[in-house]
C-alpha cells in the first residue's frame, strides 16, 4: 500500500523537467526556447524553429544551410515503402496510415534502434523531420487515388510540401509564395506545446527505452483524438454540419447543456484561459489567405466568424474562458488551401514532429531518467475466491 497524490487528466502534475517550451496560461504567452511565438511566426521559419527547437539556439547563416542541406537529403522514402501505403484500404483515414507508415520506419532503420548512440538519435531525428512530409503528402495522394509527387529538394520545406499534395502529372505545379509562407506558419505555430497529451505520450513511450520511431508514432496516435489535434478536422466538419448561421443558437444550447456530450470544437484549452497565441496570428494567416485566393465569405465561413462572436461574448464562455483554439482557424485555411478535412490532423502531425523529437531527445539524455510509470487508486473488488464454471 502507498499514499498516492490523485491527479486526474494530470491537471496539477509536473511530469518532467524541460527546458524547450514555456506556457503562460493566464498571460496567453508561449514560447520556444525563449522566444515569442509571434516573433517567430512572423520573422523566422519552419527549419529554423526546427533547429531553434533541437538545438536550444537560433542557428547562424551556415548552421541553418547546413541543417536544411541535411534535412532536405532525406526527404525520400524508400521505394519498398511505398508497398506499404498499398496494402491499405484506399478510403484510409490519412492519420491511420501516419500511425503505420512512422512506426513502420523501425524496420527500415535498425541502426536507429541503438538510441544509446547520440549520432544514431540525430540520424533518426532528421530522417523524421525530413520524411514526415513526404508520409503525410503521400497518405494524401493515396486517398484521393492519385500517383504519388518524389519530393523536389530545390523547394523549401512547406513548397515541397504543397507540391507533393497538389501537383498532378503532366501538369505544371507552380507554388504560390503567400500559400508557401501560409502553411510554413501553421507548421511554426504547431511545432511544439510542452507536455500536452501527445507529447506526454511520447516521452512515456521512449522513457521505456523504445525506439524513436515507434515512439513518435504513439503521438500521433494520440494526437488523433478530437480533444487534442484531431479538433480542427471535427471543428470544420462541425462548421459544415451547423450549415447557416440561423442554427447556431441550437448548437451553443448543446454546448452548455451537461447533459449533452457535445462541445464547441475549436473552443478552450487546457492551459490557455486568455487567449491562445497561436490563434491569434493563425487569424491574421486566415484573413490573408482567404484575401489572396478571392474566397468571399461562403456560408461555412459565415457559420465561423458568427460563431467566434457569439462565443466571445456569451456569459457561458466568456466566464469559463474558452476562447478561439489554434485549431478554430487552421482548419479554414487548410480548407481554403484544398485541403480535405481528414489531412488537417496529419498536417498537425508533421507540424509537431520536431517537438516531440527535442523533447524525446531532452528525456533521452538526461541521466536521471526513470521509466514513466504512474499508480493508480484501485477500486475494483478485492480478493475473493474463483468460481467454478458450475456454480455461476
Ligand atoms: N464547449 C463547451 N464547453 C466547454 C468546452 C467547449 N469546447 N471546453 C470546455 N468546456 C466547459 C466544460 O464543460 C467544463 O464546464 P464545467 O466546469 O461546467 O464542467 C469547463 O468548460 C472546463 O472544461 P474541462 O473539460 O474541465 O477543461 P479541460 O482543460 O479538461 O479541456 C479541452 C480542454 C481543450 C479538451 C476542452 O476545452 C475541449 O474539449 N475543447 C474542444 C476541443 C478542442 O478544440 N481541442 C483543441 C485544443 S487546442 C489544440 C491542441 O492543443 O490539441
Amino acid at each position: 500500500a502507498g499514499v498516492f497524490t490523485f491527479d486526474p487528466g494530470f491537471t496539477s502534475t509536473a511530469s518532467c523537467e524541460s527546458s524547450i517550451t514555456f506556457i503562460a496560461g493566464g498571460k496567453g504567452e508561449l514560447l520556444y526556447r525563449g522566444y515569442p511565438i509571434d516573433q517567430l511566426a512572423e520573422k523566422s521559419s519552419y527549419l529554423e524553429v526546427c533547429y531553434l527547437l533541437l538545438n536550444g539556439e537560433l542557428p547562424t547563416t551556415a548552421q541553418l544551410e547546413e541543417f536544411t542541406h541535411t534535412v532536405t537529403n532525406h526527404t525520400m522514402l524508400h521505394d519498398q515503402m511505398n508497398n506499404l501505403f498499398r496494402g491499405f484500404r484506399r478510403d484510409a483515414h490519412p492519420m491511420a496510415i501516419m500511425c503505420g507508415v512512422v512506426g513502420a520506419l523501425s524496420a527500415f532503420y535498425h541502426d536507429s534502434a541503438d538510441i544509446t548512440d547520440e549520432k544514431q538519435r540525430e540520424i533518426a531525428s532528421i530522417r523524421m523531420i525530413a520524411k514526415i512530409p513526404t508520409i503525410a503528402a503521400y497518405a494524401f495522394k493515396y486517398s484521393v487515388g492519385q500517383p504519388f509527387v518524389y519530393p523536389d529538394n530545390n523547394l523549401d520545406y512547406a513548397s515541397n510540401f504543397l507540391r507533393m499534395c497538389f501537383a498532378v502529372p503532366a501538369e505544371d505545379y507552380v507554388v504560390n509564395p503567400i500559400l508557401s509562407k501560409a502553411m510554413d506558419r501553421i507548421f511554426t505555430l504547431h511545432a511544439d506545446h510542452e507536455q500536452n497529451a501527445s507529447t506526454s505520450t511520447v516521452r512515456l513511450a521512449g522513457s521505456s527505452g523504445a525506439n524513436p520511431f515507434a515512439c513518435i508514432a504513439a503521438g500521433i496516435a494520440c494526437l488523433w483524438g478530437p480533444a487534442h489535434g484531431g479538433a480542427n478536422e471535427a471543428c470544420l466538419n462541425m462548421l459544415r454540419e451547423i450549415g447557416t448561421v440561423d442554427r447556431i443558437p441550437e448548437y451553443i444550447a448543446r454546448a452548455k447543456d451537461k447533459s449533452d456530450p457535445f462541445r464547441l470544437m475549436g473552443f478552450g484549452h487546457r492551459v490557455y484561459k486568455n487567449f491562445d497565441p497561436r490563434a491569434t496570428v493563425m487569424k491574421e494567416s486566415a484573413d490573408e489567405v482567404l484575401d489572396l485566393l478571392g474566397i468571399e465569405d461562403n456560408e461555412t465561413l459565415k457559420v465561423a466568424k458568427a460563431l467566434e462572436k457569439i462565443a466571445l461574448e456569451d456569459p457561458y464562455f466568456v466566464e469559463k474562458k474558452l476562447y478561439p483554439n489554434v485549431d478554430f482557424y487552421s482548419g479554414i485555411i487548410l480548407d481554403a488551401m484544398g485541403f480535405p478535412t481528414s489531412m488537417f490532423t496529419p498536417i498537425f502531425a508533421l507540424s509537431r514532429t520536431v517537438g516531440w523529437i527535442a523533447q524525446w531527445k531532452e528525456m533521452i539524455g538526461d541521466p536521471k531518467l526513470k521509466i514513466g510509470r504512474p499508480r493508480q487508486l484501485y477500486t475494483g473488488a478485492t480478493n475473493r475466491d474463483y468460481v467454478d464454471m458450475a456454480e455461476r
